[in-house]
């Protein structure tokens, strides 16, 4: 999705905004611009395509000067072309603006301006946020009240960032609704403006967070706030842990193969100082729900999208099991429309890595509405679910960087799990026992996923050899493990561009094994829990139709490995952390067939990281 970056200082502002924008080219764009000013002038580059296109344009005609803006675009109004990337400039080239988000209300502010006489060049909803604030200056007004006056009008959800030629040592960013996140990032005389922390890490950690409604006036030695009604605002900085070190690629080729290998830690970070692994334990204050107030809880929703929406799958299993709460799931982007029955006892709950999803957030102001508890796991410290939720809890799992979630994925399953158990023991569900021995199964967790991810390395090759030809693969579980057959098949479509689809096993008798011959592989899991025998029974008919199968099973499962025709072997545990290891053969598998494809695996065709439009 859109990146936003912005610089004002003593440095030259060019190439730290390019720099920034390659740190945000993981959320996926199609084309790229900056401006700056250069001798008293407005200076635009603007290319369609990649960033090094841009860089490209910038050799020839170089841009120099100590304030900058830069984004990168993914279209929403408009096709992919120079004419629509970012910046857009009003009709006498003294304003310039980048925008994140949709303008929904652009239509009829495109016609008032026509009809004022203003010139559009572009088909983008940005535009008319530029001609706005050039007509509120033609009526008066200074740069920030005019800009004030048409941040104001504007309708949807936004981050916005307007150069001036008239004010040249001077930013200002508005943030309007909850989709696209506006971060001040503040350092030793100089400042900087993203969309999101890694942009700008590397220069500074101290960060002002914009909320809804409100507006900064960056200048190098400081940034001013005021609400878009006019009120006066301050603001104070935190201090974001995250090291630029670990947002690097380091010795992987892929950022998603980093992410994928370095699931033991993360897992062994999320679980860090929220479990007492003697006494079983969990403690989780930031979720703000003491043990009184959850056992008044009637009723949970997940709401989440793509990956997140699995992970919410299993977590139903976690906390219906363990807390002994009805749970539902639905995607976010349903949610938001459906009228959904909720009240004062329902515990609302966002899964969301980014914690910027327009349609999860959506989700949980329609909840905070209705009058729920609202909740969220979030991976992104500071990000906009995270705030307007009354309780929170973190992955830590750290930057995730590729657009195909995993680690994030992995994490937010230890989080539910982690939940389950702290509301089973404030409801008095989960025995004391019983949280011991889960407790010693996390402890094992990350050492297994540690070894899972270690093992054969020439046996995803050997698949990937295999099936690189393939357009179509089937994926089949049941129970908890159904919503990982949904996140293998997520993993392998998004980043290969072969169609799979995940369906419950005991479904597939009813329809797609019409489909089974030697093409379309059957990836089963098929793990020793309750509906072992039914996983086997399905095997045998997908190998009874000249189908072939890979069985992800435990290691030592003999029945299973004299049955298919590739085994992907995971350890023993508890069955509600079966998914979590289930998971990573599929991640690896996705992986290495998309690279045997020659596929852009970090940032795969038309996808976002952050899906900050609806
Ligand atoms: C995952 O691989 C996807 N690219 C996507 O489905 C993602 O999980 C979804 O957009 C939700 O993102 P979030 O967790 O940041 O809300």
């Amino acid at each position: 999705m859109c990146g936003i970056v912005g610089y004002v200082g003593s440095r030259h502002a060019v190439p730290l905004v390019l720099e920034g924008l390659r740190r945000l080219e993981y959320r996926g764009y199609d084309s790229a611009g900056l401006a700056t000013i250069q001798d008293g002038m407005l200076c635009i580059r603007r290319a369609e395509g990649k960033l090094r296109n841009l860089e490209r344009l910038l050799q020839e005609q170089p841009a120099e000067g100590s304030i900058a803006i830069g984004h990168t675009r993914w279209a929403t109004h408009g096709v992919p072309c120079e004419r629509n990337a970012h910046p857009h400039v009003d009709c006498h080239h003294e304003l310039a603006v980048i925008q994140n988000g949709i303008v929904e209300n652009f239509l009829p502010l495109r016609q008032e301006l026509t009809a004022q006489g203003h010139r559009f060049l572009s088909d983008t909803d940005t535009e008319v946020i530029v001609h706005l604030v050039e007509a509120y200056l033609a009526q008066g007004y200074d740069l920030i009240e005019a800009a004030r006056r048409s941040f104001a009008r504007i309708k949807g959800a936004h981050a916005i960032v307007l150069l001036s030629r008239q004010a040249p040592d001077t930013l200002i960013a508005a943030r309007i609704g909850n989709a696209g996140g506006v971060i001040v990032g503040v350092g030793e005389g100089e400042m900087f403006l993203a969309s999101d922390i890694p942009a700008i890490l590397e220069h500074t950690r101290r960060v002002i967070f914009l909320e809804d409604g409100e507006m900064a006036i960056v200048r190098a030695q400081g940034a001013q706030f005021l609400r878009l009604d006019g009120s006066s605002l301050s603001k104070s900085s935190i201090e974001i842990p995250w090291d630029p070190v670990s947002a690097a690629k380091g010795p992987y080729r892929h950022f998603m193969q980093k992410e994928i290998m370095e699931q033991a830690r993360s897992l062994t970070d999320t679980l860090r100082g929220r479990i007492d692994f003697a006494s079983g334990w969990v403690e989780l204050p930031e979720l703000n729900l003491p043990p009184e107030e959850a056992r008044t809880l009637d009723k949970m929703v997940i709401v989440a999208c793509g990956t997140s929406a699995h992970a919410g799958l299993v977590g139903k299993f976690m906390l219906e099991k363990l807390a002994r709460i009805p749970v539902e799931v639905d995607y976010a982007s349903e949610f938001r429309y459906r009228d959904p029955l909720i009240g004062p006892n329902t515990l609302v709950l966002a899964i969301t890595q980014s914690g910027e999803t327009a349609d999860t957030l959506a989700a949980l102001e329609e909840a905070r509405a209705k009058g729920a508890r609202t909740a969220s796991i979030v991976n992104m410290i500071g990000s906009m679910a995270q705030r307007i939720s009354d309780g929170y809890i973190l992955m830590q799992a750290g930057p995730e960087i590729g657009v195909a979630s995993t680690k994030a994925f992995t994490a937010s399953l230890v989080d539910l799990l982690l939940l389950a158990a702290y509301l089973g023991q404030a409801r008095g569900t989960l025995s004391q026992r019983d949280g011991q021995r889960l407790a010693q199964h996390l402890a094992e967790l990350p050492q297994q996923v540690g070894t899972v991810l270690s093992e054969g390395y020439n046996n995803y090759q050997r698949l990937a050899e295999e099936f690189h030809h393939c357009e179509h693969f089937l994926y089949l579980g049941r129970g908890i493990n159904y919503p990982i057959a949904l996140e293998g098949a997520l993993k392998l479509k998004e980043i290969s561009y072969i169609h799979a689809e995940g369906y419950p096993a005991g479904e597939m008798k009813h329809g797609p094994i019409a489909l089974i011959d030697r093409d379309m592989p059957v990836v089963t899991i098929a793990v020793r829990d309750n509906v072992y025998d039914k996983m086997i029974s399905q095997i045998e008919q997908v190998k009874a139709r000249g189908g072939v199968v890979i069985a992800v099973c435990h290691a030592d499962d003999e029945a299973v490995q004299a049955k298919a025709d590739y085994v992907l072997r995971i350890p023993h545990t508890d069955p509600l952390l079966t998914p979590i290891l289930a998971v990573l053969p599929l991640q690896l598998l996705a992986y290495h067939l998309a690279v045997r494809r020659g596929c852009d695996v970090d940032q795969p065709r038309n996808l976002a990281k952050s899906v900050t439009v609806e």
